[in-house]
């Protein structure tokens, strides 16, 4: 039998797939699928995190046990919000980033083997999945509440596939019930203030806009059974409050030309000339790179023009010049 790889925060294990119903001795023992998926600390950033408006909302729904999804463009603060306002609640946090070819082993867990200890035969097991721990947590054997709920971060929920969305569905009711049909028909029932956010680039709508290639179409059922829907987008007083406090403050002068020029590749974006999103943390890159290579045009192209073809650079160095005055591969100095 061919083993697969499972990867997950750059490590990979080697695990075997029982789905086609052959039973392997020699397989390593993994104790659990969280120890593969789950990071407790995810958005980990050297910069310092401002609250803002809907970090309080987050908060909000978040302390009232709310179901909620969280719409906005890359890097505008989705995951990061999310995790601090768990943190400041004091509420367990877990948190899974989905893809194209997630699938709901990941969430729910699967049948491993591993060879018993006194025989040497190999004994099915039930591996645990990160959705099971994380709506467990706070809940003694008996499901008695000893301690506060988690809170379970589903990030780029669109880009899982539809099936492995549905296993949700239960979940996301009031009942909060998970059923898992392959160990036996097992039933899982939350901590009754266990909270799912799911966020993504879009409203579960698919990729409308273009730029976010990968997202699927969320059925509506699934959308239907989260309370609240909330919109963020890059919040340009809070951005200049980020920018100001990771420069030398002898660069400060240039920070509203900065997310000036931000605002119109922004603007390019959403009309389709540019398919690049300009992040909060394009934003820090390129602030910092100012010292790196002394220049503000120079450490532009490498944060930014960096990631674009030759048509798109030419566009934002284009807005560059009608910014700043010149070309980012000019010699001249913007810095003195
Ligand atoms: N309120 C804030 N205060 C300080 N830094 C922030 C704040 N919000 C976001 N950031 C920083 O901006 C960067 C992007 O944030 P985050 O990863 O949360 O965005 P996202 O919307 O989840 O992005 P993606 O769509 O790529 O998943 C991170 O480095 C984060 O530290
Ligand atoms: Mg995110």
């Amino acid at each position: 039998m061919k083993p697969i790889l499972e990867k997950a925060l750059g490590t990979e294990f080697e695990i075997f797939d029982l789905r086609d119903g052959n039973i392997h001795a020699t397989v390593p023992i993994i104790e659990s699928l969280t120890a593969l998926s789950l990071s407790d600390n995810p958005e980990d950033s050297d910069i310092p995190f401002i609250p803002n408006s809907s970090y309080h909302m987050i908060r909000k729904l978040i302390s009232g046990n709310h179901n909620f999804w969280l719409e906005g463009p890359a890097g505008s603060g989705k995951s990061s919000n999310v995790k601090q306002a768990a943190k400041s609640l004091k509420r367990p946090f877990y948190r899974i980033n989905m893809n194209g070819h997630s699938t709901d082993e990941a969430l729910i867990g699967a049948a491993r083997i591993k060879g018993d200890e006194s025989t040497g035969q190999p004994t099915m097991y039930w591996l645990k999945g990160m959705l099971e721990k994380a709506m467990l947590e706070g809940l003694d054997d008996d499901g008695k509440v000893v301690g506060p709920a988690a809170v379970f971060l589903i990030d780029e929920f669109e880009a899982a596939p539809p099936e492995t969305a549905f296993v949700l569905q239960r979940v996301l009711e009031p009942e909060k019930v998970l059923i898992i049909d392959n160990d036996g028909g097992r039933m899982i029932k939350a901590h009754p203030e266990f909270v799912i956010c799911a966020a993504g680039n879009t409203k579960g709508t698919g990729d409308i806009r273009g730029g976010y290639a990968g997202v699927n179409q969320v059925n509506f059922a699934t959308r239907d059974r989260f309370a609240f829907m909330l919109t963020m987008d890059y919040d340009y007083p809070l951005e200049k409050r980020i920018l100001t406090s990771v420069m030398n403050e002898k660069y400060h002068d240039k920070v509203d030309k900065m997310l000036a020029l931000a605002k119109a590749i922004r603007k390019a974006n959403i009309d389709g000339a540019i398919s690049f999103p300009m992040s909060i943390r394009r934003l820090v890159a390129w602030a910092r790179g100012f010292e790196i290579f002394n220049s503000v045009g120079k450490s532009f192209l490498y944060a930014i023009g960096g990631f674009l073809e030759d048509d798109q650079l030419n566009t934002v160095s284009e807005l560059f010049q009608r910014t700043f005055g010149v070309r980012p591969d000019s010699d001249h100095d913007l810095l003195s």
